[in-house]
């Protein structure tokens, strides 16, 4: 393997139900549609920067099972280097996705089977040599991303940790982190603050401060339709939401993950690369399912 970008992470089975109506508890509502598509975070983010043009690697583990092989051959025809992906005893992992089709919002629940036996040793000295970047999400055991982290430190690797979904999620594993991106429920949860659902400059500056990082290390928040805020250097660039017509948000967060990467190893600069890596993840949104909905390159150029 030798590409720049390597994501370390999961791999899922989206088993997804679009319904107009969103159930109450314990009432059973007629959906309109059901799909699967490839799924899981780290996948999502590895086939957002191929179809961006960066050659990336995908390091990840699935099972023995039948959606184990259909999700290895929509990574392959992605042209994502699998090389480094194992099987395991543990069956693929697999995500229960609904989609409310009035509001294009999701919910998810993941169950992780072979993404929770992923091992930092899966990644080679080889391979961190070649990395430029980095990332990883924690759908996978996050201890194992913090050895691979600390290892990647001494090849000079810029570090992404995507804190979704954010759980077990220790302080040492965020300092060894170069660059923090999560959405603004994960800020919420991090912080200790509640969801206010105001994204102004210093009500997100309050916050972040809270989460103890030091001045090299960067975050940025999505804010869904609201935009993006870069938080770099102690300064906060808040940047705009896109209008578009959304039909599906299941991976927006990821594409806007692979875009930022594979921008951000083009030019450096984080606050170019997440006005780009909106734009991506706006462009996301009009499609249906996760990594089919990652946008290419053109069409990244081409929105306006
Ligand atoms: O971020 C969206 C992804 O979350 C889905 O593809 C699902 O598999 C879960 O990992």
């Amino acid at each position: 393997m030798s590409s720049e970008i390597t994501v370390f992470g999961s791999i899922n089975m989206d088993l997804v139900v679009y319904s107009a109506k969103e159930p109450q508890k314990g009432e059973t509502v007629i959906g309109s549609s059901f799909e699967t598509f490839q799924g899981g975070k780290g996948a999502n983010q590895a086939v957002a920067i191929s179809r961006l043009g960066v050659p990336v690697s995908f390091v990840g583990k699935v099972g023995n099972d039948v959606f184990a092989n259909e999700l290895l051959d929509a990574l392959k025809k992605e042209a994502v280097d699998i090389s480094a992906i194992q099987r395991s005893s543990e069956e693929s992992g697999t995500a229960f996705i609904t989609v409310f089709e009035e509001t294009s919002q999701n919910q998810i629940i993941v169950i992780l089977g072979a993404n929770a036996l992923v091992n930092s040793d899966q990644v080679t000295e080889e391979t961190l040599i070649s990395s430029k970047i980095l990332i990883a999400q924690l759908e996978t055991p996050s201890g194992e991303t913090e050895k691979l982290f600390k290892r990647s430190k001494k090849f000079d690797c810029y570090r992404i940790l995507n804190t979704a979904p954010v759980h077990n999620l220790s302080n040492s594993l965020m300092d060894e982190s170069d660059l923090l991106i999560m959405n603004e429920t994960e800020l919420a949860t991090l912080s200790g603050d509640s969801p206010s659902g105001q994204f102004t400059s210093s009500v997100l500056i309050k916050s972040l401060d809270k989460i103890a990082l030091t001045s090299d290390q960067s975050v940025i928040v999505t804010l869904g339709s609201q935009g993006v805020f870069v938080y770099e250097n102690k300064i906060g660039t808040l940047i705009p939401g896109l209008d578009v017509v959304p039909v599906d948000t299941t991976g927006s967060g990821d594409c806007f993950v692979g875009a930022l990467a594979a921008q951000y190893l083009a030019h450096g600069n984080l606050v170019d690369a997440a006005y780009f890596a909106n734009k991506a993840a706006a462009l996301s949104v009009t499609k249906k399912g996760a990594s089919a909905s990652m946008p290419f390159l053109e069409e990244v150029v081409n929105f306006i």
